[in-house]
């Protein structure tokens, strides 16, 4: 098959996104640009300079340099500029939906108020919804690195703003922070209404797999590639439905796998497991959900039929009720004619 035939396919078939933070999103000429209408001084000095600091050899050494970068959001402007800029390129890759993650530690703690946070990010997504139909969902993600004090705060400042989020997750620093740590807040959220998810088995072991899955009771596992080191993991994991939201392009440039090659995605695929492709942090890792989709499609040679899978899992595994979840996958279905899969 053409080379070109297949990237017009993975560009167009129609696909939800369910792995993004949105802080990852900001792009660098939207943080020089955000930056200097903050007054705020950024580290490196010019684009270039910033992009080459995008090497990084493990989560921590991104995460260091992510913070540092959203530190130039303090006007609910900011937050609704680096959101709507997203909602651009989920609408340049045929992204009828997307679940987005946002951080709101990282601001508060700056002392960004929470309404500043979420009023910025829903108008756009709001704005979205209007103008291009992108139906969307937001999750708000406690950082594990912090205590779970500060986790419990943020549930209920949470609170007023219930009806905007749909779930809450788990992220930043993986290694010494177990899923454990955030049973109580969890267990909270859940009694809220919130769903719940976790960022787990990603540099972490598959422990923190059955952790999130027993203590936090996710409905998805972010990320979730070290399951394969536990066989009686993967049988439960494909015995309770449960999603895994990968993250290719994500796994290379954090090291979680020294090449694509290498990247476990189809062995999950071929066990039966719910696997999705996303784009984790698409500002600093190379590229938004169809990059990663035509990178994973070429280092593992997969077909038509594998890239229909995955765009088919990824609305299996969202959190779209079952009506909605059908009007799409008829949307991927008519587009996925008999002509364009072989
Ligand atoms: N925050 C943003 N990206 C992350 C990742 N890949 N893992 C954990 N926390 C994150
Ligand atoms: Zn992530």
């Amino acid at each position: 098959m053409k080379k070109n035939s297949m990237k017009t396919f993975i560009q167009n078939i129609p696909k939800a996104e369910l792995h993004v933070h949105i802080e990852g999103s900001l792009e660098p000429e939207l943080m020089f640009k955000l930056a200097k209408r903050n007054n705020i001084s950024l580290k490196y000095g010019s684009v270039d300079k910033l992009n080459m600091a995008y090497k990084f050899c493990d989560l921590q050494s991104f995460l260091n340099i992510y913070y540092e970068g959203a530190a130039v959001l303090i006007q609910e402007q900011d937050f609704y500029d680096m959101t709507w800029a997203f909602i651009e390129k989920l609408k340049s890759q045929n992204v009828l939906h997307a679940e987005i993650f946002f951080d709101p530690q990282t601001h508060t703690t700056r002392g960004v108020p929470f309404k500043t946070v979420i009023n910025g990010i829903y108008r756009a997504l709001q704005d979205g919804e209007k103008k291009y139909k992108i139906s969307t969902g937001l999750i708000m993600c406690f950082l594990r690195h912090l205590d779970e004090k500060s986790a419990m705060k943020t549930l209920e400042e949470s609170i007023p703003f219930k009806d905007k989020i749909i779930g809450v997750g788990l992220d930043s620093s993986e290694l010494g922070n177990p899923p454990s740590k955030f049973t109580n807040v969890f267990s909270k959220a859940l009694s809220f209404g919130y769903l719940t998810v976790a960022h787990a088995g990603e540099e972490g072991p598959a422990e923190y797999i059955w952790e999130a899955l027993d203590m936090l009771k996710v409905s998805r596992i972010d990320h979730g590639v070290r399951c394969v080191e536990d066989k009686n993991l993967v049988e439960e994991i494909i015995k309770r439905k449960i999603p895994l939201t990968v993250c290719p392009l994500s796994n290379l440039k954090l090291g979680v796998f020294k090449k694509l090659e290498e990247h476990n995605l189809k062995e999950l695929l071929d066990y039966g497991v719910l696997v999705t492709v996303n784009s984790d942090d698409p500002a600093y890792f190379g590229g938004y959900i169809g990059d990663n989709f035509l990178s994973i499609q070429e280092s593992l040679a997969l077909k038509k039929e594998d890239i229909y899978k995955l765009a088919k899992n990824s609305f299996e595994a969202s959190f779209l009720n079952i009506k909605e979840k059908q009007s799409m996958l008829k949307k991927l279905d008519s587009f996925v004619t008999e002509g364009v899969l072989h």
